[in-house]
């Protein structure tokens, strides 16, 4: 029997999809090649942009013949987008073919309810359920193994539909990551680890006693063995001076920030809820700098936020004229159902979004052009 995992969305879902493989490795099954020859297929989506939720769905349709041809083929969608109970349930009526649609909750029962499938059962499943340490993974990602390290998220940005379906942030107790870490240190096969959340630089706040995400890293490098150790994501708002300080120190610690501005201008950070200004970020960018020569550092950006005007679009090329960074990510703003932003009076049109985005870009390329001959 083989299995096929189609992955989409973030690095935290490709390492969920590694938790996903280990479990049915568990089972019995065998990674297939390709979904034709699956017994199995698996969709782990993303629900960050329409465009994600779009491809889900267009991908998941053209299975139809495939189970029309093969009755005993058992299709799962799960995570961010059939998180959302309202998806979940469109899911199952524009695609009946589909057996088991869960969210991100509930991978830790996907094997009870294969097996209810098997029985002749259809099945649906996404109220909040717990976290299991013990699930396997089936590493995949070559020399980089990844290490979550909390869940969720609590800063509802009023565009992000990350907190809706990932749930409230949850850090796993440093002992448990050192764990692990010793343990992929242990094995030999791995030169990186990068460890994910969606917010980093807020791990073990929630903790008892609290643990900073700087002594957890300090921690980390302390490990006996040849590797590398990054992360994603860092937000601004919570960026110690003490994190620097680490990274600059332990040469173990990647020169790698990923520091997501999605925008230039005080009144649309404000508005999107990211609790810092342009100037707060730019003093980061300046201490980062600093202390840490030879540092990457890259960000996100979205264009046409509700009500951006183009002066303010403009106050985001003047930021990364400012910057310079090693790279970019440049989204248009996507409405999310539920979202505080998706609500928001002075929508932008799909033309200005475009135009935007398009000249964010060719700035990006402008800047690496004349990085690169320097
Ligand atoms: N936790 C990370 C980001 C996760 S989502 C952080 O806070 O930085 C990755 C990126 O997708 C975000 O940085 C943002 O730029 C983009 N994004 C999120 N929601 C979006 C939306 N509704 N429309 C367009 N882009 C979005
Ligand atoms: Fe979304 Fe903001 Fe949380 Fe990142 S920090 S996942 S953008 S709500
Ligand atoms: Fe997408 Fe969920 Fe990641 S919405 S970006 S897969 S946390």
């Amino acid at each position: 029997m083989k299995y096929f995992v189609v992955t989409y969305g973030c690095q935290m879902n490709v390492h969920e999809s590694e938790k996903i493989a280990g479990i049915l490795e568990k089972m019995g099954y065998e990674c297939g090649q390709s979904r034709e020859e699956a017994d199995i297929i698996v969709f782990n989506t993303c629900a960050i942009r329409e465009g994600a939720e779009d491809r889900v769905l267009g991908n998941v349709g053209a299975l139809k013949k495939q189970k029309k041809r093969n009755k005993n083929l058992i299709i799962v969608v799960c995570g961010c987008m059939t998180q959302k109970e309202i998806t979940a349930k469109k899911l199952m009526s524009t695609f009946p073919f589909v057996d088991i649609v869960i969210g991100t909750f509930n991978i830790s029962s996907l094997p009870d309810l294969i097996n209810n499938v098997k029985n002749g059962r259809k099945l649906e499943l996404w109220e909040e359920g717990g976290i299991d340490e013990t699930l396997p993974y089936k590493r995949t990602s070559g020399e980089n193994a990844w290490v979550n390290i909390m869940q969720g998220c609590n800063n509802f940005c009023t565009y992000c539909i990350v907190p809706y379906v990932r749930g409230r942030e949850k850090s796993r107790s440093e002992e448990a990551i050192l764990r692990e870490i010793e343990e992929i240190v242990r094995e030999g096969k791995y030169k990186k680890i990068t460890l994910l959340g969606q917010n980093v630089n807020s791990y073990g706040k929630d903790l008892m006693p609290q643990v900073s995400f700087a002594k957890l890293l300090k921690d980390i490098a302390a490990i006996q063995g040849d590797f590398e150790v990054g992360f994603m994501t860092s937000h601004p708002k919570d960026l110690t001076d003490e994190l620097i300080d680490v990274i600059a120190s332990e040469p173990k610690i990647e020169r790698n920030i990923h520091l997501p501005a999605q925008s230039g201008d005080n009144r649309i950070l404000k508005l999107m809820n990211r609790r810092y200004t342009r100037e707060h970020y730019l003093d980061i960018i300046r201490k980062i700098r600093n202390k840490i020569p030879k540092v990457r550092i890259t960000s996100d950006f979205i264009v046409g936020f509700p009500t951006e005007t183009e002066e303010e679009f403009l106050r985001t090329l003047e930021l990364v004229r400012e910057v310079r960074y090693d790279s970019i990510f440049a989204f248009m703003y996507s409405p999310r159902e539920g979202t505080v932003a998706s609500k928001m009076e002075g929508q932008i049109s799909d033309e200005v979004k475009h135009d935007r985005v398009n000249r964010l870009l060719k700035l990006e390329k402008q800047i690496q052009k004349e990085d690169n001959k320097s």
